[in-house]
């Protein structure tokens, strides 16, 4: 499977924002992938970006777990950054609305993304301020990252939020479950 270079330019940027050039550098030399720049809108297996989140890991002394939360909450700003902006803001106000509406969020990037594998979410309001989460995904390993992205976007819209996985696709189950508490941003 391939996965578009807008993800490693994002694990790029997320290393040298962490540790400089050097950084950078010393992550492409533990995961042997050249250290040239990748273009955005290009496919890429999806072992270098593995690999280059285990040599973020080894370089930055974080588990590969860890890189991947600081990852997603990283994606949030990065895609932002990178003229996605208005597509995140008209997916919604608020977190449940954005977590509902990401299957036709990724529907859009696909327009302009046509290999796009993206994942299936599903979001379910218990309260005012929880939900569940599940993430159905072609892509072994990625929990720890909706975690992040889940922080992330709720940091974006001004609030806060915790995810905890409660049921794991690596435990034998056919996808991901998130039990979401969330603070909306304050009035
Ligand atoms: C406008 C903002 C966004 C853009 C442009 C975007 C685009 C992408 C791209 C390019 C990929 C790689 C998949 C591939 O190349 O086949 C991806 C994967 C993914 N996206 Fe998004 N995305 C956005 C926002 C979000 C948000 C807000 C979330 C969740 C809160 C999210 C969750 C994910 C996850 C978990 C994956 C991993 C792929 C997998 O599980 O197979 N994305 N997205």
């Amino acid at each position: 499977m391939q996965v578009y270079g807008l993800v490693n330019t994002a694990v790029a940027d997320l290393a040298r924002t962490v540790g400089g050039e050097p950084a950078w550098q010393a992550i492409c030399a533990h995961a042997q992938v050249p250290p040239v720049a990748f273009v955005g809108m290009t496919g890429y297996p999806d072992d270098v970006t593995y690999r280059l989140v285990d040599g973020a890991s080894a370089v930055l002394g974080l588990t590969p777990e860890q890189v991947l939360v600081a990852f997603g909450r990283h994606w949030v700003h990065y895609t932002a950054e990178q003229g996605w902006g208005p597509l995140l803001q008209a997916a919604g106000g608020s977190l449940p609305e954005v977590l509902g509406g990401l299957d036709a969020l990724h529907a859009r990037v696909r327009l302009l993304m046509p290999d796009l594998r993206p994942p299936s979410f599903r979001c379910v309001e218990l309260t005012p301020t929880t939900l569940r989460l599940d993430y159905w995904s072609d892509r072994p390993g990625l929990a720890p990252m909706v975690v992040g992205l889940v922080e992330g976007l709720a940091e974006l819209l001004g609030g806060t939020a915790t995810a905890v996985l409660v049921q794991a696709a690596a435990d034998g189950h056919d996808h991901d479950t998130f039990a979401v508490e969330h603070a909306p941003a304050p009035p």
